[in-house]
């Protein structure tokens, strides 16, 4: 293996410039010191020399004195409608290569109701939706009670808990508001998911005709797909049955994480396709989560992808998932930056000219 310069880009919690009336979860999204130096332990066990730098407005001249070979992003912006877009975009400008998604697909993957129009128009279940920007707008009338209230651009259980499921249009009204003034952004409300809480990850990308998986790790399609998480929040009383910021950041082992989870093989094997699905219809490269909830019915919704999953060691659902499988954290890091490196041809030729194009039509 070559042994290339990888800048390792993060967002801290504590390097996070909060604004006074920040609400109390708002540095959910952003990384650990833990979480950060885990990747950097792991890239360096992967013979690689690491450069780690946070991703604000110091990086164009960050990177010009560190010069590297590849960036593995984990960036989560600091504000904007597509802060999660922001460093990719700036890499892009740059010429550098970098890991995992570009910028649509983590523009995308941001905005619930954009990731689930594209969805929807490519025939994948995601449930009935409205988007609320100013929150007296008529509710769309295939929207019935009970439904849930979001924000449209968060992550990590942000803006959730227990009011988050209304049942009349006064809560709706008042939760809807709350999301709006709290999180300086339009609401998503859509059809309550009763059912069970399921989440797939998956490293790869789609493979030209003829073209053969990068590994043994790797389908005859060019993915690898961890085995099906579930997560029982059933036992945490506070959480209401739902995945919050609270439980997400605060109290992430109180939950039961079941991996493989106990569901049958032709749910396990049509989420595993769906996710794959999910992750072609934006673009999405190298690694996701893709999150689903059980509707009534008992089948699978689609609620949001991940293109920047999370990656603590101890905790994020796709390293207890890769966990589960017998991946360790060190393989599952060094895979990403792998795919990544493959992807640009650097170990080919060390230039920036992509090796092949990725075409999405
Ligand atoms: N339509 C829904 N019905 C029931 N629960 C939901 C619904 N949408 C979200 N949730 C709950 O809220 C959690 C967070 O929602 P999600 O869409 O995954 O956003 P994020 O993880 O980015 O905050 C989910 O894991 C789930 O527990
Ligand atoms: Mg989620």
């Amino acid at each position: 293996m070559n042994r290339l310069r990888v800048a390792l880009l993060y967002n801290l919690k504590y390097n996070v410039p909060l604004q006074p009336d920040a609400p109390p979860d708002a540095l959910a999204e952003y990384d650990t010191n833990e979480t950060v130096q885990a990747i950097e332990n792991a890239l360096l066990a992967g013979g690689h020399e690491v450069i780690p730098l946070e991703g604000d407005d110091t990086l164009v001249e960050a990177l010009r004195e560190a010069n590297p070979d590849i960036c593995f992003n984990i960036c989560e912006g600091h504000k904007g409608d597509a802060r999660e877009a922001q460093v990719p975009a700036l890499l892009e400008m740059l010429g550098i290569p970098y890991t995992g998604s570009k910028v649509l697909a983590n523009a995308l993957s941001l905005d619930k109701a954009m990731c689930k129009r594209i969805w929807r128009d490519n025939g994948l279940p995601t449930a009935p939706f409205q988007v609320f920007c100013w929150g007296n707008e008529p509710l769309a009338a295939d929207l019935s009670f009970p439904l849930f209230v979001k924000p449209l651009r968060e992550g990590s259980g942000m803006g959730v808990n227990s009011r988050s499921v209304v049942h009349d249009e006064a809560a709706l009204r008042e939760q809807v508001q709350w999301v709006i003034r709290t999180y300086r952004q339009p609401a998503l409300v859509e059809s309550f998911l009763p059912g069970r809480e399921l989440t797939v990850g998956l490293l790869g990308n789609f493979l030209a005709p003829g073209e053969r998986p990068p590994s043994d790790l790797y389908d005859e399609t060019g993915f690898h797909i961890f085995p099906v998480l579930e997560i029982d929040v059933s036992t945490v009383a506070e959480a209401g049955g739902l995945y919050t910021s609270h439980v997400k950041a605060d109290d992430p082992l109180a939950p039961r994480y079941l991996c493989p989870a106990d569901i049958e093989d032709a749910l396990a094997a049509e989420l595993k396709q769906l996710a794959v699905a999910a992750f072609r219809a934006i673009g999405a490269l190298d690694v996701s989560r893709v999150d689903f909830r059980l509707g009534v019915d008992g089948r699978p919704y689609l609620l949001e992808i991940n293109t920047l999953p999370g990656l603590n060691p101890t905790y994020s659902d796709i390293v207890i998932a890769a966990r589960a499988e017998g991946m360790d954290y060190e393989t599952l890091i060094n895979e990403i930056l792998n795919l990544a490196i493959e992807r640009y041809g650097l170990l080919w030729d060390m230039g920036f000219v992509p090796r092949r194009s990725f075409c999405y039509c």
